[in-house]
């Protein structure tokens, strides 16, 4: 069971439980375009059986039983994304008036239910028409991207508990464009400077259109990894500080301080698109709230050759059906180090945070629970620090498309069956919903 109720967080903390357009809707259904994610899919290699969002979880058409699902289990609110493609598929130009319907329903829905509706406008389908164009690379990118939080706004903006444009910045540059591993899966450094600093002119754009639309409670979500250097070596530490820099410290240097790390720019300054110092009045406008997504930290060791001249090595912690290490340490530190470092007293969100685990409907998911609660404690102890800190959000509700894993790394509070997509509520499910009904 849960070791926390509601009681032990402050009054009018928010527990919520995230998604993504692409990774649960269908993208098959309803006249959504081609994504970029429909492509990197479609090549070999890439995803793992070759899987893609066609049907995803089929939430398009079984919205009504997930938001029932939500609101059972005592959930505040519903992190929820839009995608570009469905809402234009093009990416431009005319929009698909079916798309904003679903969504339209979607947050009446939500509304009904009691769930507020916490946005975000870009969860990685890029429209293929707007890869074509050379996707985040391109510098028109961000005007369209605020012609499409125009479009999308104006139809739900007046119902919006909270907005963020961006999911994770890192992912969209660096994982997506230095590493390859998502989608346009481009392993390229000027390719990588482009998109860092295009995603956070994207971001401001959206954040004026928000504003000129009067949309309340604008924010911006970023990921952030722990990074250990793999051993004492003075080599070493510098390694990790730069992992620190271009994953947990670019994008907030961006959004809360005009300016970029030193150690990352060392190696991406000569790939920077032209004129990027002029732009972080753009980029830094003022924010109601940062969301963290939290999961993990690295272990970071130098090597030879190119910047940044590092790679990760397996770490002695027990780990998730991801592989990825258990560190609840990592988001206390984070809560605390965010606050006092950048955000400075604006209200913090843990806007993503949960594990991966091989469930069966019938097995209880014990390790989720466990993980669930030492993360939640880690969260309750930086609230006591002093931290703002104001909701908590699951990742995920639904076991869903994991990106380049496909569908068999499982990250519900529900079990989905893929074949008949049958939903069944996990042993996480039934513990938070006591909990928070206590
Ligand atoms: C985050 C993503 C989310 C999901 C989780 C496991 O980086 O935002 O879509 O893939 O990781």
């Amino acid at each position: 069971m849960m070791q926390f109720t509601r009681a032990d967080f402050p009054k009018d903390f928010l527990f919520a439980a995230a998604t993504s357009a692409y990774q649960i809707e269908g993208h098959s259904f309803g006249g959504a375009g081609r994504t970029h994610w429909d492509d990197f899919a479609a090549t070999p290699g890439n995803v793992v059986h070759a899987e893609h969002g066609a049907i995803a979880c089929d939430h398009y058409h079984r919205y009504t039983e997930d938001l029932d699902l939500m609101a059972a289990m005592g959930l505040d609110a519903y992190r929820f994304s839009t995608s570009w493609a469905r809402v234009m598929p093009e990416g431009r130009g005319a929009a698909n008036q079916e798309g904003l319907d679903f969504y339209d329903r979607l947050v009446d829905a939500m509304l009904e239910r009691n769930l507020k509706p916490m946005a975000t406008l870009y969860h990685w389908e890029l429209p293929s028409a707007l890869a074509d164009l050379g996707g985040w690379r391109n510098p028109d990118l961000p005007k369209w991207f605020g012609e499409y939080t125009r479009v999308i706004m104006d139809r739900i903006g007046d119902r919006m508990f909270s907005v963020a444009p961006i999911n994770e910045p890192w992912c969209v540059g660096w994982l997506s464009h230095f590493l390859g591993h998502h989608a346009p899966g481009l392993r390229d450094i000027r390719a990588t400077a482009h998109a860092m600093h295009h995603v956070l002119c994207a971001h401001g754009r959206a954040v004026e259109v928000l504003r000129d639309l009067d949309v309340a409670n604008v924010g911006a979500v970023c990921n952030f990894e722990y990074a250990h250097p793999a051993t004492d070596s003075a080599a070493d530490k510098e390694a990790a500080a730069l992992y620190d820099g271009y994953y947990n410290r670019f994008f907030l240097g961006g959004l809360f301080k005009g300016a970029y790390p030193d150690n990352v720019m060392a190696g991406l300054e000569p790939h920077m698109p032209k004129g990027w110092q002029d732009d972080f009045a753009l980029i830094g406008q003022k924010l109601d709230w940062l969301g963290l997504n939290y999961y993990t930290c690295k272990r970071v060791a130098a090597t030879d050759g190119a910047w940044p001249a590092h790679e990760e090595v397996a770490g002695p912690l027990p780990k998730t059906q991801m592989g990825w290490e258990i560190y609840p340490e990592g988001l206390h530190h984070f809560l605390g180090w965010v606050d006092a470092n950048y955000t400075k007293g604006l209200p913090l969100y843990v806007t993503e945070n949960g594990m991966a685990n091989p469930d069966q409907p019938d097995v209880p998911d014990a390790a989720r629970i466990d993980y669930l609660n030492q993360h939640l404690a880690a969260a309750r102890q930086a609230i006591a620090d002093g931290v703002p800190l104001a909701g908590y959000t699951f990742w995920s509700l639904l076991d869903n498309y994991e990106w380049a894993l496909g569908y068999e790394k499982r990250f519900g509070l529900i079990h989905v069956d893929f074949e008949t997509l049958e939903r069944t509520p996990k042993a996480s499910y039934h513990a938070l919903a006591l909990a928070l009904k206590a």
